[in-house]
């Protein structure tokens, strides 16, 4: 057959099947698929860690389908991996999120391949915590799937319905069980009917035989009778090893309605405390393997144990049992008469999602399906043994309404982006008109800003305000120019120096402060008042501030020159800005501003004020002391000087 279809197609009788390359119309070719390009130019697909049960599979095909088709982007679909914890690891970047130990794990890896996966169960809070504890790859847990996840108590619809029709009793209420008032067995098989050495485990080897759960049964109902004590230990009676019963049929077996679960005894101690509370007759069991456990409630008409969503018995259309609303409280401290509670079912994603691909995180904050449309589709793969991506193609080629509404909108830009005009390049500034509009990273010199309009939220890239600059693009905020800078512009990348003459002594200014009068700075960029000093020819006469009077002739005044360090010699910035007397010229230490012109310009050196030659005196330098005559380029005593004279003769 095979060598004959090969024969023909060689022949060119038959052409070779038209395979789609794509699940739906218009959707993305693979060959132009985007990949993700981390900050450091890596590429790689969007990775889509997929959890090994049925709304794992299902809901992973679903939104990768859309994210590749719609959205654009290369998607890898990784794993499986056998539960949500799994999931939990892979998007916090762990290398082998399926190891059992930390070493294998490999947490510590810096850069994940993994960014999403379906159908997270939040039902584990302190992985979570852990996980959140290294901020870097700290995983996030986005909208609900649209449907909880939740386990309960169901029967055969076939059954209730039967009985609602013929009796009036509606065996969807917990109240219908209650053996004072009602007679359920009669509408149930009794427990003779299973073969439970084929079947059943005892009740030994499951979680009847718990101490600990059993003690807290013991201790919520009371029910002494329905618990023995083996080796200190106390564990649930099983009088023919098989079967726990309920006080309301525990003397009268046939009353008993069974109840299967599986496992090594999933729920036990919830449902035992129900029947006890609520007065049900009910005889536990615990299927010995899965396919026991799958087989039971339809061989037997029963009541047992069962989550959603789950395909195990979708086909039997089951209806849950409904108890009183959940305690929260009341089951922290191990009262669990009322029903478990429900657990919200999210999408998680890895921390660096939203930046790599906005556009697949918004996607995935849409998407809402119901618990209908989930078990629709898990229906639809059992009946078809079909592969998941050919049950959830058809299900999205049928219900484009649906997914539609899940696709993010072109303007709906996320923080450090901003809507820009496709045509012109430029920002816009708001989507009053969204055709011709999308989302692009705000370039340097704007910051992303947050926009609430009529549409919802999104972002625009507005112009860095006076005194700000950014640098870099994809920014939330524009930085204050530091001291000694400013911006009189908007927009700017960076910050301009303050000019000579001018400082500013404060953050985030649009301008610089003049200097006084007569003053100005040695360079630009000064960040304070004190950097201004008087211009070259005067000098700063303010002990405190800033009061530049202008330098007579003889006074040679240098920049930043104050009568302070004219007066000591000593300048903090060094000798050269040091004012001085210069020479020939003679000022008094009492008025140093007033210059005097020497006679000889010998005699006045000039530098620091009442400076004079050869120990001179007088104003300016005009005579030596009395007792002393000029000689020789000094004051000398009289009397040697008369010696030198005499000697000198
Ligand atoms: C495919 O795209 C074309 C052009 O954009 C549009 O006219 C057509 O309705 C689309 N088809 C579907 C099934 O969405
Ligand atoms: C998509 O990713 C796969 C790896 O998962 C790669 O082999 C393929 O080339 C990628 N496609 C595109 C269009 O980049
Ligand atoms: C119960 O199953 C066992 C096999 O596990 C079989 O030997 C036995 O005959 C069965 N009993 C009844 C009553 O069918
Ligand atoms: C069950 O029978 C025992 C004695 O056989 C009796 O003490 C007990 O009260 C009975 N329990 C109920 C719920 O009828
Ligand atoms: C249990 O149910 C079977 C039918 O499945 C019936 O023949 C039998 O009489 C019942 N036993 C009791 C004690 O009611």
């Amino acid at each position: 057959m095979r060598s004959l279809v090969a024969t023909l197609l060689a022949l060119g009788c038959l052409q070779p099947l038209q395979v789609a390359a794509t699940c739906l119309a218009n959707g993305t070719e693979p060959a132009a698929l985007k990949n993700l390009v981390n900050p450091s130019g890596e590429a790689y697909p969007v990775g889509l860690f997929v959890g090994n049960w049925p709304g794992g599979l299902a809901t992973s095909s679903l939104a990768g389908i859309l994210i590749q088709e719609m959205l654009g982007y290369n998607v890898s679909y990784n794993g499986p991996g056998g539960s949500t914890t799994h999931g939990m690891y892979a998007i916090s970047g762990c290398r082998n999120p399926t190891a059992t130990t930390a070493e294998e794990r490999g947490c510590d890896a810096k850069v994940t391949y993994n960014h999403i996966t379906m159908e997270m169960w939040e039902a584990y809070p302190s992985l979570w915590a852990d996980l959140q504890k290294n901020k870097a790859m700290a995983p996030k847990a986005l909208t609900s799937m649209g449907y909880d996840g939740k386990t309960s108590t169901y029967l055969l619809k076939s059954v209730q319905e039967s009985v609602a029709e013929s009796e009036g009793l509606p065996l969807e209420f917990y109240t219908s069980y209650n053996a004072n008032w009602w007679k359920p067995w009669l509408y149930f098989d009794n427990t003779s009917s299973v073969n439970a050495t084929r079947f059943l485990k005892k009740c030994s080897e499951t979680q009847i035989f718990s101490d600990s759960l059993m003690r807290n049964y013991l201790a919520q109902t009371g029910d002494s009778a329905g618990v023995q004590i083996i080796d200190g230990a106390v564990v649930g009676s099983c009088p023919d090893e098989y079967f726990w019963r309920a006080p309301s049929c525990r003397n009268e077996t046939f009353k008993c309605v069974i109840f299967f679960t599986g496992g090594a005894g999933w729920s036990v101690h919830l449902i035992m405390q129900q029947a006890t509370a609520w007065n049900m007759p009910i005889a536990m069991a615990i299927a010995n393997t899965w396919g026991d456990f799958a087989a039971m409630p339809v061989a037997h008409r029963s009541l047992f144990y069962w989550w959603e969503p789950d395909p195990t018995f979708l086909e039997l259309a089951p209806v849950e049992v409904i108890f009183p609303p959940h305690d929260r409280v009341g089951h922290a401290n191990g009262d669990l008469k009322t029903a478990p509670s429900t657990i919200r079912l999210t999408k998680g994603v890895s921390k660096d999602l939203l930046s790599l691909a906005p556009r697949v995180e918004n996607f995935l904050v849409n998407m809402e399906i119901s618990m209908a449309m989930i078990n629709a589709i898990m229906l639809d793969q059992k009946n078809t043994g079909d592969s998941w991506d050919d049950v959830t193609c058809r299900w999205l080629q049928g219900n484009k309404a649906t997914w539609e509404s899940w696709l993010p909108d072109d303007t709906t830009c996320f923080a450090g982006f901003g809507l820009v005009d496709i045509e012109s390049g430029e920002l816009a500034m708001d989507r009053t008109v969204r055709e011709g509009k999308r989302c692009q990273a705000c370039p340097s010199g704007t910051f992303s800003e947050r926009l609430v309009d009529s549409i919802g939220v999104t972002y625009i890239c507005s112009a860095c305000p006076l005194g700000t600059s950014q640098a870099s693009g994809a920014s939330l905020k524009c930085e204050p120019c530091d001291k000694g800078t400013y911006q009189d512009e908007l927009g700017s990348q960076s910050c301009k120096r303050c000019p000579l003459g001018t400082y500013q002594d404060q953050e985030g200014q649009a301008q610089c402060i003049a200097c006084p009068d007569g003053s100005s700075t040695l360079g630009l960029g000064s960040v304070a008042f004190t950097d201004c000093g008087c211009v070259e020819g005067r000098i700063d006469v303010a002990p405190a501030g800033l009061t530049c009077e202008v330098c007579s002739v003889g006074l040679t005044c240098p920049a930043m020159g104050t009568l302070e360090s004219y007066e000591t010699g000593v300048h903090p910035l060094g000798t050269k800005y040091l004012p001085i007397v210069d020479a020939g010229y003679y000022t008094t230490a009492a008025e140093p501003l007033k210059v005097y012109k020497c006679g000889k310009t010998w005699h006045c050196p000039g530098g620091v004020p009442d400076s004079c030659a050869g120990g001179r005196a007088g104003v300016p330098c005009a005579e030596c002391p009395q007792g002393k005559t000029w000689s020789e380029g000094q004051c000398m005593e009289c009397e040697a000087w008369r010696q030198i004279l005499w000697v000198g003769d």
